[in-house]
């Protein structure tokens, strides 16, 4: 058996779902990857954390999502929460065949191919407004920078009024402590606050303004082809998916090159490695961490026995750090080759917005190395938040030098 004891700080992690202050949880997952790499925790679910395992997971129809709500049929104690996880429920991210490919459909357009191109020069543009160009200077990068990049994009493909982008930001906050905590136990403040953002989505998907401006953005199909209901959750998904994954990328990955120095000076010689920069910060320290199936079918993985219906935590973060498939996993490198991380997924619910992500990335890192010629982070402001599915900064305090 895993030595795990309930005041132990991983038991914390994976039970609680929250990481004490500056706790390193990838020694304990190459542990658990040497011997147990398919677990059985003492409260029952799964946790999956090699990367063959992992993979064998998300490319099996045997292992389903499992909606919020009927995850916990039966158990919500309050109404309104109720409620909030039927509307989160009816997500694209949570949806399974026959309705996924319906709902994936209707989504691709706003965030693939061609929109790419249309939203490239508002990527490029808002890199450039908020990128400090100044001779020297000191800024908290993640308020500064991380966070006003994707909230601008998501609200440009939500065809979203500017003077409401702030709201984004905020409720997307509050999906994340309900994923923390529990929608049950989050505070008044928050349930009132994700019911004003269900009220705002449904008023939006039924304005005629809404309705005329979406067809630019590829949106319009969503309203269309499903109830107002669905189409509103969905909206809400994008807003959180697309802001909350893309602002943990950028600051970690600033944080990586300041910690692999040598990788910033080698992409300033040689700028053609910015991708890999980029797909190397998703897999070093990717910003989901953990993701869920359910079995729906007794089934055997790596030699354990999976009962039906059991719960499948799939570690991606661990499975991104597994030396049996990335030589050196630890090590930050830019030049790395066979980089086929999967801090997007893979198979039916593959990340939709893999190529917008990137280039959100690839464009603010080349802004920054035209800008910068070099900078370092405080130590001391070095702050993670404590959710143990989404790994991101909360502060990161930079001086720079032009
Ligand atoms: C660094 C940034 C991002 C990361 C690490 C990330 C990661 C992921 C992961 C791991 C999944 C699969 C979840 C699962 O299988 O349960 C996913 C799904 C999804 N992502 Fe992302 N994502 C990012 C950015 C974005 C952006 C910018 C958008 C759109 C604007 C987006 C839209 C979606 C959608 C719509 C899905 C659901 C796809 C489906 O269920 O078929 N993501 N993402």
């Amino acid at each position: 058996m895993l030595d795990l004891h309930p005041e132990d700080e991983f038991f914390q992690y994976l039970k609680a779902g929250s990481a004490p202050p500056g706790f390193d949880v990838y020694p304990v997952f190459r542990k658990l990857q040497g011997r147990y790499p398919v677990w059985k925790s003492p409260w029952g679910d799964w946790y999956v954390s090699s990367y063959e395992a992992v993979c064998h997971v998300l490319m099996n129809r045997d292992f389903l999502q499992s909606p919020p709500a009927e995850r916990g049929a039966g158990s919500f104690v309050h109404e309104q929460t109720r409620d909030l996880a039927r509307d989160f429920d009816k997500w694209l991210l949570f949806s399974n065949p026959p309705q996924h490919a319906e709902l994936r459909r209707a989504f691709s357009r706003a965030v693939k191919g061609r929109s790419l191109k249309r939203l490239k020069p508002v990527i490029e543009d808002v890199c450039g407004k908020i990128v400090p160009d100044s001779d020297f200077g000191s800024c908290e990068f993640v308020d500064s920078v991380a966070r006003v990049l994707p909230v601008a994009v998501v609200s440009r493909i939500l065809c979203f009024p500017e003077e409401d982008q702030q709201r984004i930001s905020d409720w997307s906050d509050c999906i994340r402590r309900g994923f923390d905590v529990g929608l049950d136990s989050l505070s008044h403040e928050d349930v009132a606050a994700l019911e004003e953002m269900m009220t705002y989505f449904r008023d939006l998907v039924k304005s005629p303004t809404w309705r005329r401006v979406s067809a630019q953005s590829g949106l319009d199909e969503l309203a269309e082809t499903f109830d107002s209901k669905t189409a509103a959750s969905n909206l809400a998904m994008l807003a959180f998916v697309g802001h909350e994954t893309t602002v943990h990328l950028l600051g970690s990955m600033l944080l990586s090159l300041s910690e692999y120095y040598d990788a910033w000076q080698q992409l300033k010689s040689h700028p053609e490695l910015v991708k890999n920069a980029v797909i190397e910060a998703l897999r070093h320290q990717s910003p989901v961490q953990k993701i869920c199936r359910t079995a729906v079918r007794p089934i055997e993985l790596a030699g354990m026995r999976i009962p039906e219906g059991e719960m499948i935590v799939l570690l991606l973060g661990a499975a991104n750090r597994d030396p049996a498939r990335f030589p050196n996993p630890d090590r930050f490198d830019v030049t790395r080759r066979d980089n086929r991380h999967v801090a997007f997924g893979i198979g039916l619910h593959r990340c939709l917005g893999d190529n917008l992500a990137v280039l959100e990335a690839e464009t603010l890192l080349s802004t920054l190395l035209q800008r910068w010629k070099s900078f370092k982070v405080k130590p001391s402001s070095i702050s993670w938040h404590d959710n143990s599915s989404l790994r991101g900064l909360d502060r990161l305090c930079v001086e720079w030098t032009a």
